[in-house]
């Protein structure tokens, strides 16, 4: 069946790197750095099928309580990414965008990472949001935090508190909600992943882990994806 339909903001929980490489008898790091090469193609998808929004969940929150060495390898691996792809992300008219909180970040990492957003600021096509340090209910304290200090200061009535307000104090104010939310690895969790953004997405889970997972994979989960009846709580009568 051929795929009309794709989403406007696709969202995915990379999740399975340490088993896949577990299952070669590799080090866990081997798992990430054959997951940089999923993260490629599923860009590239995404490039070719002009969907303008590729939104990538790195690096948790909680991430940070790994050993010291896989984080690490870790920062070392996403900053080698940047390095390696900048010139087919922007020959490809990619612009990079980052949520989650940058401050414990070593400064190599955020320099590298600061200085390729800069650089594909200007591109018109796909942008990928890596979501680092991240964590959804630290970003949603922390827009609690914004709107109150603004109605303690008297620059914001209570009354003007809506979800149009509350969405511009995300991470996320200059992305679109979430169409489809896949996570691979067969676990069917959230895990603190855009817990606002994905309130009417359409969630799909696969087994496939994710350094294995291919452009046929993500067509799997388009094709599924597209059989779907959004109703955003209306009937089915009153869609059309
Ligand atoms: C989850 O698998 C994956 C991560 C915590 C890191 C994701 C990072 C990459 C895919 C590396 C490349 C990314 C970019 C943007 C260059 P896990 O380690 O929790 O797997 P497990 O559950 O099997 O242990």
């Amino acid at each position: 069946m051929e795929i009309t339909k794709y989403p406007k903001h696709l969202a995915i929980i990379m999740d399975g790197n340490g088993r896949w490489a577990k299952k070669q008898g590799l080090l866990r790091i081997f798992g990430h750095e054959n997951g940089a090469r999923s993260v490629r193609q599923t860009l590239e998808y995404c490039v070719e099928h002009k969907i303008p929004y590729l939104t990538l969940y790195a690096f948790s929150t909680e991430n940070w309580n790994r050993p010291a060495d896989e984080v690490k390898a870790l920062m070392d691996l996403l900053v080698k990414f940047l390095k390696k792809e900048f010139d087919d992300l922007n020959k490809n008219n990619v612009r990079l965008n980052v949520i989650g909180n940058l401050d414990r970040f070593p400064d190599k990492t955020k320099e590298v990472l600061l200085n390729t957003i800069e650089k594909l600021k200007h591109n018109t096509g796909t942008t990928l949001t890596l979501a680092l340090s991240y964590g959804a209910r630290e970003e949603l304290l922390t827009a609690a935090k914004h709107i109150a200090n603004k109605v303690s200061k008297g620059d914001l009535a209570v009354e003007n508190i809506d979800e149009t307000l509350f969405k511009q104090h995300l991470y996320t104010s200059n992305l679109p909600d979430v169409d489809l939310l896949i996570r691979t690895s067969g676990e069917c969790r959230i895990s603190n992943f855009l817990l606002w953004q994905i309130a009417y997405a359409e969630l799909y889970f696969t087994d496939v882990l994710w350094p294995d997972f291919t452009k046929k994979d993500l067509e799997t989960a388009l094709l599924s994806y597209q059989g779907r009846e959004r109703r955003f709580g209306k009937i089915s009568e009153q869609l059309t």
